[in-house]
């Protein structure tokens, strides 16, 4: 087994804190009952301003100290002030009740950019990954898709189609508690600095106000910031679930999520970083596979370096440009894979991959056949979402072949058949019937024969 440390830069950090800390001091729960506000008195290596907001907010929000002082930044004295405190003339720059009339000026709102004091690396690599730019882009970039997803979000969704009115706050509720929460927002402020038309707090790929982008809290949820809760499948689950993209499920149903289900409260799940290995755990979870050190791999925050395929597009091409380099992904994929098993055993599964890529492919090439033919000959509705052969095309790719995709990519058979390519071939051949319909008929049939739900 290999630890490589490789955290020069936060080691230092964290040794230079030591050097300066004076003993830890927690006052003493004075038989208070558990929940009632605490007095804290701080008397280490903090500044007088920075123990005033803990020993403040002990009281006034208790919750967020009990987290913040089980965290490991915690115990090294990185504080509110560290991370909250901004400059006087930064745009988010407020004060809140205890700092009013001082020259300290906060924000509710923290970006990577105030990790990236300490954590260089971390967010370097996290900038570069598809959780950053591109996850927000997906649903702001009125570029993308022609315009499509933000339509999704605003005309459809938001009822704009029948009659609500464009960027009113009805309108947008659809966007900002879905897409939104999971994707990111660009947070917009009102005259006192502080966020507004709820777009904060909001998910992984969230554009501050400041320009810069990205929300830690996502896999280390604030105040205890966890290592080893990221390196939890559960971390992962608020996002990468549901019809059209159940990693969660998908994992739970895999050999390795059973073991995880079975075993996972006898493992280690607090090694150091890139120390954690085979032996703290019996099988990987996702952070194993996507981004922890493993073997002579070193952790990472970008997870498409381990990336072959684009699983989730129509098509699914191997990776390249911004999406990552596939050839590359693979082969970082495989040395996982060699920590627990063979060659062999490797070699099968990333076939099984690659012929179910092929596979799924050759059914959206074919669907891709007929809708040109409907499109030349005027038999598509222009609302597709009123328009049964459009609504499943949606679904062939979206839903049932995403999970066909995956379930065959992360070894769970349930998901990659009966969800996965038994309703591909299903939705495909209900897409045949119209497409014959329409072209004997010469006409587009008037109701949607697909109506409302898609295939679960
Ligand atoms: C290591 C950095 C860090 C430290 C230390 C820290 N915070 Fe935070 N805090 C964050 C991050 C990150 C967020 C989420 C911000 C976002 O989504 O834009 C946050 C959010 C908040 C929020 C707004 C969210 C809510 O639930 O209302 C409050 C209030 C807050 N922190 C108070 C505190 C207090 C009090 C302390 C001191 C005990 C503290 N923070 C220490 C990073 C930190
Ligand atoms: C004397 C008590 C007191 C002190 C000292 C204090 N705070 Fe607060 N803080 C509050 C209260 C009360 C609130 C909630 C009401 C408000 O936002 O004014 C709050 C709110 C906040 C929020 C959330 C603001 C929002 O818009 O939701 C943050 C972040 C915060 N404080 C950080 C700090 C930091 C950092 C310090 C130290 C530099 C600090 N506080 C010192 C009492 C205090
Ligand atoms: C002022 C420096 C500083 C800042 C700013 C800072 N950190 Fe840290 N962080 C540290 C130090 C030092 C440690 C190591 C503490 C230890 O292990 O004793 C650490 C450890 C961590 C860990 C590992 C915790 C564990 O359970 O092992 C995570 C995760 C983390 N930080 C996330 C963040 C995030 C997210 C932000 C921004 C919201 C942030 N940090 C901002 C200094 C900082
Ligand atoms: C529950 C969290 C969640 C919600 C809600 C959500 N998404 Fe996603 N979305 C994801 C995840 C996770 C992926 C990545 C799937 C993968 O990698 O296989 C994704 C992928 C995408 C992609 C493909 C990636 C790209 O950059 O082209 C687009 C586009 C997208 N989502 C748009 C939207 C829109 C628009 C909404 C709202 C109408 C929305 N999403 C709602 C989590 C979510
Ligand atoms: C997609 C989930 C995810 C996001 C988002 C995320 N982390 Fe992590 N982080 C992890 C995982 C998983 C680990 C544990 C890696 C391991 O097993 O050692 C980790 C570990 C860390 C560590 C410990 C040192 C190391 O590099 O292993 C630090 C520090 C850290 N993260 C900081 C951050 C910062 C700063 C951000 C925001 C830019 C961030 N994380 C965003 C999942 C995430
Ligand atoms: C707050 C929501 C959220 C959380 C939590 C989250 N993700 Fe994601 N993830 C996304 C979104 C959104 C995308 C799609 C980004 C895009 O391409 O538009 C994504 C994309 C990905 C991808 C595809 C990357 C690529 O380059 O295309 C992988 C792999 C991934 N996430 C793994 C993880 C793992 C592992 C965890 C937990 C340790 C995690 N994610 C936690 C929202 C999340
Ligand atoms: C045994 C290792 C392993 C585990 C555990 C695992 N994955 Fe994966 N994951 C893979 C492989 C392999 C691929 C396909 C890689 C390729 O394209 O070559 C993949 C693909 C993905 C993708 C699709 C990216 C795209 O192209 O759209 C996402 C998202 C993802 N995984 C998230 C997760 C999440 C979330 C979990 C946990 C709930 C998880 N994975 C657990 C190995 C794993
Ligand atoms: C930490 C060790 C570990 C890692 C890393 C790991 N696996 Fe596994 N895997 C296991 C264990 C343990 C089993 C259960 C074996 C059994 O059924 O007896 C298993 C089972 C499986 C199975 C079920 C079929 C079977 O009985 O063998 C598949 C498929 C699989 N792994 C694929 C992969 C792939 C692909 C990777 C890399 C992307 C990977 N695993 C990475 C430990 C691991």
């Amino acid at each position: 087994m290999k630890y490589m440390v490789r955290k020069t830069s936060l080691l230092w950090v964290a040794l230079l804190l030591a050097a300066i800390m004076a003993p830890q001091a927690y006052a003493k729960d004075a038989g208070m009952p558990n929940l009632a506000p605490k007095e804290v008195v701080i008397k280490r290596g903090m500044t007088e301003e920075a123990a005033k907001c803990i020993e403040c907010h002990a009281k006034k929000t208790p919750g967020i100290i009990e987290s913040w002082k089980l965290g490991k930044m915690g115990h090294a004295s990185i504080s509110c002030y560290d991370c909250h405190v901004v400059e006087k003339t930064s745009p988010m720059a407020s004060q809140c009740e205890g700092v009013r009339g001082t020259q300290i000026f906060i924000s509710p709102m923290v970006s990577s950019k105030t990790c990236s004091r300490c954590h260089p690396e971390e967010v370097d690599q996290f900038l570069k990954s598809a959780h950053a730019d591109l996850s927000r882009k997906a649903v702001y970039d009125v570029t993308k898709a022609g315009g499509k997803l933000v339509a999704l979000q605003l005309h459809h969704e938001g009822g704009e189609f029948m009659g609500i009115k464009r960027g009113s706050a009805t309108n947008r509720a659809a966007r900002v508690s879905g897409c939104m929460m999971c994707h990111g927002s660009e947070v917009e402020l009102g005259p006192d600095n502080k966020p507004i038309n709820a777009t904060w707090p909001a998910g992984v790929g969230t554009l501050y106000p400041d320009g810069t982008v990205g929300t830690c809290t996502v896999c280390h949820t604030r105040h205890r910031f966890s290592i080893a809760e990221a390196r939890k499948p559960e971390a992962c689950a608020s996002c990468h679930l549901g019809p059209d993209h159940p990693n969660i499920e998908i994992y739970l149903e895999s050999k390795h999520g059973q073991i995880f289900l079975t075993q996972g409260d006898e493992w280690e799940w607090d090694s150091a970083p890139d120390a954690w290995q085979p032996g703290d755990y019996t099988a990987p979870t996702c952070a194993t596979c996507h981004m922890s050190g493993i073997g002579e791999l070193t952790t990472s925050h970008n997870p498409n370096e381990r990336l072959k395929w684009d699983l989730m597009h129509a098509k699914s091409v191997v990776r390249s440009g911004e999406r990552g380099d596939g050839v590359k992904g693979e082969e970082q994929m495989k040395k996982v894979c060699a920590n627990c098993h063979g060659k062999s055993h490797t070699q099968a599964q990333r076939e099984t991959l690659d012929t179910s890529v092929d596979l799924y492919n050759e059914y959206w090439d074919r669907a891709v056949v007929m809708k040109k033919e409907l499109a030349d000959k005027g038999l598509l509705k222009k609302d597709a979402w009123r328009d049964g052969f459009q609504e499943l095309m949606y679904y062939l790719w979206h839903h049932t072949g995403r999970r066909a995709r995956m379930g065959a990519a992360m070894n769970a058979p349930d998901y990659a058949h009966w969800h996965g390519f038994f309703q591909v071939f299903q939705v495909f051949k209900d897409m045949q019937d119209i497409h014959e319909w329409r072209l004997k008929n010469n006409k587009i049939e008037e109701l949607s024969t697909v109506m409302s739900t898609g295939p679960t």
